[in-house]
């Protein structure tokens, strides 16, 4: 990491993983400065997601976070949720108090837009952690911004996990493969942590047991969305615990030596119904295309836990 904290906006749709991700970010200020979060529709629909995410920031202690409601639907096709894995409210797991902070006035997309304007070129990074929608929007809202981004660091996707909403396609890419494949396409330089890696870095009862052991709040939600966010990946792959796929994003900014990954081209199904938002990742490098994305592979998922843990008893 360079001396100075990375300034970050943080794209999301909350959801106990996305949660978790945030509260790794706020609790970091020697690497990250997050300038703003933004909602986005997609594990529950944005309402849900913008009450979330104010949530999420007073549990961490920082009511003064800016956050922003983004795009309540897709680029093109209607909005997919995924209450089956998130719950109703998508923080099911302990009871939550609505917010107090306030919910800021400003468009998401426009919050985008007017930050990468002003703050100079090749500073910000966008952490996508749920569909791509809100960036997507905003570079074609204004093209301008596209070559002024730094870095997209992004959950999504996946090669050798393939999908998880369909057999091929990932959530968040799948929820808006249009967006996924503006981004794509962007030039912009791509961290994707896809499947691949989130599905080893799992919640095994170890690990929330060491989140519940802090005996702070934020260690016993985290422990209690877990408790509850993993029930449906442990039925379905009958695993050691669920995967814990965006606080990988965090984590990257934080240690990047505890990811591996390659640098190719990856595109995204937009035509077809049968692989609707399957990202196509030339792993192999057969076709030639240009490199578009940090693929990551791998991760230390002992490094991971050590890292969110460690973070996370500072709240
Ligand atoms: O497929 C996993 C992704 O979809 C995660 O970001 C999770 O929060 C959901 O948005
Ligand atoms: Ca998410």
């Amino acid at each position: 990491m360079s001396d100075a904290p990375r300034k970050i906006i943080i794209d999301t749709d909350p959801g106990q993983d996305d949660a978790v991700a945030i509260l790794l970010a706020l609790a970091s200020p020697e690497d990250i400065e997050v300038l703003g979060i933004i909602a986005v529709a997609g594990n529950v629909p944005l309402d849900l997601t913008q009450r979330n995410a104010r949530i999420i920031c007073e549990l961490a202690g920082q009511p003064g976070m800016r956050v922003f409601a983004g795009c309540d639907r897709p680029m093109v096709r209607p909005l997919v949720t995924a209450e089956y894995v998130h719950g109703k409210t998508g923080l099911d797991g302990p009871q939550m108090a609505d917010p107090t902070m306030p919910l800021q006035d400003q468009h998401g997309v426009d919050f985008i837009i007017e930050t990468l304007r002003r703050e100079p070129a090749q500073t910000i990074t966008l952490c996508a952690l749920g569909p791509l929608t809100n960036i997507a929007t905003a570079m074609e809202r204004a093209p301008d911004i596209t070559g002024r981004i730094q870095q997209i660091v992004l959950m999504g996707g996946g090669y050798f996990e393939q999908g998880n909403v369909t057999p091929v396609a990932e959530f968040n890419i799948y929820v808006d493969p249009q967006a996924a494949d503006i981004v794509f396409r962007s030039g912009v330089p791509l961290v994707v942590m896809p499947l691949d890696v989130t599905h080893k870095a799992l919640t095994t009862g170890a690990r929330v047991k060491a989140f519940r052991a802090l005996g702070t709040e934020p260690g016993r939600m985290v422990a209690e969305w877990t408790d509850f966010f993993e029930r449906f990946d442990k039925q379905k792959y009958g695993s050691d615990g669920a995967p814990l796929h965006d606080p990988c994003v965090i984590a990257w900014l934080i240690r990047p030596e505890l990811f591996q990954g390659r640098k190719i081209n990856v595109e995204i199904e937009t035509q077809s119904e049968l692989t609707m938002g399957m990202t196509v990742a030339d792993w192999w490098g057969v076709t030639g295309r240009p490199s578009n994305a940090l693929f990551i592979g791998s991760v230390d998922a002992d490094g991971f836990f050590a890292l969110l843990t460690e973070r996370i008893a500072r709240l």
